[in-house]
């Protein structure tokens, strides 16, 4: 376990609760938290570090009072970020999230020059590429996490509708972590069972439909957004990577010719392991998918689009 050292940038709901559910797991030797407010850092690596006192892995939890203690991070995760307030446009929202991505990447390149980046913040497949276009790091080491966030969600819906299954489900998605995310029911199964031997057109329909709003049913209740199931996520993803274990995972990344695009980071399966994307794979998709998903790419130019014309890749 030694060197197996993940750093996580954001120290908010989302980036403590992968840091809890990484050291309560044993994942990793080290996790060093890292925040703009270093109070905020400080004092949950200490309740996590606490945390952990009857574990036997004893994981090692630490607070960064500064930028330069993330250094030899075999694994940093992102979740820096702010929420969208009332008075901002989505361009604006773009622009001061793409900074904070600039600010933390430029930290990365310097203390942790061969970590795999596991981006979690928000718009993620537009946040993915701004690291991908200010790092130049082979499209491997860049990962966004939002299909295994996706996937768990549309499992949990699934067995709430069969009433059973609950860990034996397996889910595919494609496409951005947004509106126009593409749920595939055909390639997904309950125990090895397809789901349309299980589920009506109907019900699935009704299951696609609160797996795409999965994330704004969950901010209508608690007033904000969710981090639990966001972070058993990326825990998982860690881990796979870690321990090289190649699994399958739903996960957004740089594509260069894979289903007709390039220059784009969009959510595909992959095989996760220790060099990070270990293999994209391929879907075949019929017509309709492919309109989709190409209309799924488009939403994640658009906000690309945003950036270029505000002058954000020529500083
Ligand atoms: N460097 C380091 N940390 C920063 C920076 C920065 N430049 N800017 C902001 N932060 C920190 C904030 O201080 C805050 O503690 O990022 C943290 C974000 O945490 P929360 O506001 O609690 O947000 P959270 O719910 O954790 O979501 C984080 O993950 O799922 C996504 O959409 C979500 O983009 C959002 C991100």
């Amino acid at each position: 376990m030694v060197g197996r050292k993940v750093g996580i940038i954001g120290a908010g709901f989302v980036g403590a609760t992968a840091a809890y559910s990484l050291a309560i797991q044993g994942t990793c030797h080290q996790i060093i938290l890292y925040d703009i407010n270093t109070d905020i850092a400080i004092g949950k690596a200490l309740d996590i570090g606490q945390s952990i006192s009857y574990s036997p892995k004893g994981t090692i939890v630490t607070a960064a009072k500064d930028a330069s203690d993330l250094k030899d991070c075999d694994i940093v995760v992102i979740t820096a970020g702010v929420p969208r307030k009332s008075e901002m446009t989505r361009a604006d929202l773009l622009m001061i999230n793409a900074k904070i991505i600039k600010d933390v990447v430029g930290n990365i390149m310097k203390y942790s020059p061969n970590a795999i980046i596991l981006c979690v913040s928000n718009p993620l497949d537009i946040m993915n590429y701004v690291i991908h276009k200010m790092t130049g790091w082979e499209r491997s080491r860049i990962i966004g996490m939002a299909g295994a966030l996706d996937g768990a969600r549309m499992a949990y819906q699934i067995n709430q509708k069969v009433g059973y299954g609950s860990g034996q489900t397996s889910t595919m998605l494609i496409g951005d972590h947004g509106q126009y995310m593409i749920p595939l029911p055909e390639i997904s199964a309950v125990g090895g069972v397809p789901l349309g031997q299980l589920i009506s057109k109907e019900d699935m329909e009704g299951i696609i439909e609160r797996t795409r709003n999965g994330g704004a049913e969950i901010v209508k209740h608690l007033g904000t957004s969710a981090y639990y199931a966001p972070g058993y996520a990326i825990s998982t993803m860690v881990a796979a990577i870690l321990d090289d274990s190649r699994i399958i995972m739903p996960s957004s990344v740089i594509l260069d010719g894979e289903y007709g695009y390039r220059d784009i980071s969009v959510g595909v399966p992959v095989v996760l392991g220790v060099r990070g994307v270990h293999k994209i794979i391929e879907l075949e998709l019929d017509a309709e998918l492919k309109e989709k998903f190409k209309a799924s790419v488009d939403s994640i130019q658009e906000g690309i689009d945003i950036l270029t014309e505000n002058g954000f890749f020529e500083s």
